[in-house]
Parts: C-alpha cells; structure tokens; sequence
C-alpha cells in the first residue's frame, strides 16, 4: 500500500509526502527534477527520477511499489509563463495528466487526488467562490488545469476510479519543523517574493497595483498554510478509501489579506524595513479571491490549524533563512 505522489520533490508535493510519512504510509516519488530538488524529498520516501507523463514509467513504478493511489502534483504553476508558452503548458499539465490517468487506469489504481487551482474559475463576479461557480479560466494555467478535472470527471464515470481535485488559493509556508518549503527556482508568488526581500536574497519588491477597488487599493488573497494544504491530501485520499464520491474542493480559509497587508506582516515578523516600489498592476490579476471553504470541512471533517498570517509569514521566513548556501537559484 504506497501512495504514488508526482512532484513530490516540489513545494507542495514535498509537504503532501510528509504528511503521508506522518501519517504512517509509504511513498514513492516520482519527479523529473525540472523544477524540485532531490534534497527535497523528504526522507523515508522511495524516489524515481522521470515524468509523470511516461506512462511506460508509471506502469512499472505502480507494480514496482505496489501503489494503490495517486496524488498527482507535477505540473507548471506560472500563470505569465503559461500565456508565453501555452502548448508548454497544454503538454505538462494536461497531456502528461492524461497518460497519468490511463497508466492508473490501466493499473487498477482507484483512488486519485489532483493538484487545481482557484485559476479554473477566472474572474469570478462574487466572493466568496463556490465549487460550481462557472469554470472560465483567464490564463492557458487556469485551462489546462480545468482540462485535466474534466478529463478525470469523464474517467471516473467510464472506469473504475475516483478522484477528488482540491482547488488551491494561495498557498504559502513551509513545514513547521523546516523539513520543507518553498524552492521553486523562479518565485513569483507574494510571500515568497516578501521574504526573499526580508532576508536579502532579493533587494526589494513591488506592489502590482494600488488601484483596486478594495479597502486599501492593493488585491486581497486567500492565503493558506502548505501544511494545513497537504493534510487536506491526505484527507481526501481516506475519504475515497471510505467509499467517498468523486468531487471538486476549495483548499482555502475563507479570509483574505491584502498585498499590502501581507507585506507589512513580513516587515513585522521579519523586523527588517526592506524597500517596496509601486508597479503597475499585473495583467490577469482580479481583485479578490477568496474560498467558499464549506465544503472540504463539511466532506473531508478538515480542521486547519495554522490559519495565522503570522505563522505562514515566520515559517515562510524561517525556511528562507534555512535556504541560504543551498542550491537553489533565486531568479
Ligand atoms: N504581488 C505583488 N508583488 C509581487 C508578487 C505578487 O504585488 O512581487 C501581488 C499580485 O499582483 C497579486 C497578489 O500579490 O495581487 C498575489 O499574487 P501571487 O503571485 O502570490 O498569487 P496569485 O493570486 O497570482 O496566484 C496564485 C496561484 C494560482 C492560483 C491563485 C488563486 O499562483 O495558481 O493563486 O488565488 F490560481
């Protein structure tokens, strides 16, 4: 009984691997090293070098190590980037999930959780968002992550497999013991960017607009602990083992801060007064997005425990900090 998890040398595949450790289950790694490291693998997991999209591959570490679910992470995340390269991100997102699917499929695996986003809704007119808001993704991100849940909603009603597809807000953080975080190579998201500019690995940062209409002008996000993210995978795969329905979640608290809320948390918790520009808003950027949280509580009995902006921004922090003379560039 070994849970298959893809990108588990990344941020959150890495955080959803501790949690199946914890838990007392095995683990088997499967990541091609594009964007995560070796060293974040967490210890006590079986690792495979490749792509999740190699089906012949899946096959062979599916019987290799008796996996009997799937939580599937690896993709590409960078919304911009996914508007230069669509077809880069048709391919790794959605393409490789299909073989991913078909090698479970073939397998026998029933039980697999995939890696949304909030991307799948775009820009919706009323917060909070609920699950069946309609589907209309901004970004070729958004598309070819709702592209992929369709793909496994059709699946799960031919075949015998369910799945549940937990749609990320903001995730942010790292383990609370500093056993994981965030490494991606090139950061992009507001946490990361602020603490990066806390602890000197960036000189400053900007404010992408100050023109909303919101309470202090800047976009208000709903930020989630990575850790309180992973126990929701975790959730989600005994749901299903009990016999559970395939279904779509928010993964988020169902608050918001905004950007300039967030940035003066990490000068606070930081201590350092780190220099922040205006800049002009970010294309594709709504407002405000924020969770309609009910139903993950209510189907999964999810209890999150870290909802402290404080405690995200010192563990985002800490693992910055911990980051420092590791290899890892900070483009
Ligand atoms: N921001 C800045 N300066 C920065 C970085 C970000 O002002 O240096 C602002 C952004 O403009 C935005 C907010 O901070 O208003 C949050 O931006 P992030 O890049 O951290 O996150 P996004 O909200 O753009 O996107 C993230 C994920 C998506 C997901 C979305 C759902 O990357 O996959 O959250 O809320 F869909």
């Amino acid at each position: 009984m070994t849970v298959l998890v893809t990108g588990g040398a990344g941020y959150i595949g890495s955080h959803a691997a501790l949690a199946l450790l914890d838990g007392g289950r095995n683990v088997v790694v499967l990541d091609n090293l594009s964007q995560g490291h070796r060293w974040a693998v967490p210890a006590g997991a079986a690792f495979v070098e490749g792509d999740c999209g190699d089906y012949d591959l899946v096959r062979r570490v599916i019987a290799e190590h008796e996996v009997t679910a799937i939580m599937h992470f690896a993709g590409s995340i960078i919304v911009p980037d996914s508007v230069i390269y669509p077809l880069e991100y048709y391919y790794n997102n959605t393409v490789n999930s299909r073989a991913l699917a078909q090698a479970a499929v073939d397998s026998g695996i029933r039980h697999f959780i995939f890696s949304s986003t909030a991307g799948v809704y775009g820009e919706p007119e009323t917060t909070p968002i609920l699950e069946d808001f309609a589907l209309k993704p901004i970004s070729p991100y958004g598309t070819s992550k709702m592209m992929t849940e369709k793909m496994l909603a059709d699946a799960a009603i031919a075949h015998d497999l369910r799945y549940v597809a937990l749609r990320y807000f903001n995730v942010a953080g790292a383990d609370p013991a500093g056993r994981s975080g965030q490494t991606s190579r090139k950061a992009t998201h507001l946490i990361k960017i602020a603490s990066q500019a806390a602890t000197g690995v960036r000189p400053k940062m900007a404010i992408y607009g100050e023109d909303y209409e919101t309470p202090d002008g800047t976009c208000i996000r709903d930020y989630i602990h990575v850790t309180d993210l992973a126990n929701a995978h975790v959730l989600a795969l005994e749901y299903l083992e009990k016999g559970g329905e395939s279904d779509v979640m928010n993964c988020g608290y169902g608050r918001g801060f905004s950007v300039r809320e967030v940035i003066d948390a990490v000068k606070q918790v930081s201590g350092v007064d780190f220099t922040v520009d205006l800049a002009e808003r970010r294309a594709g950027d709504p407002a405000a997005l924020i969770a309609g949280a009910d139903r993950i509580r209510q189907k999964l009995g999810w209890k999150p425990v870290h909802d402290d902006l404080t405690a995200i921004v010192r563990h985002a922090l800490d693992w910055e900090e911990s980051l420092k003379g590791r290899e890892v560039s900070a483009a």
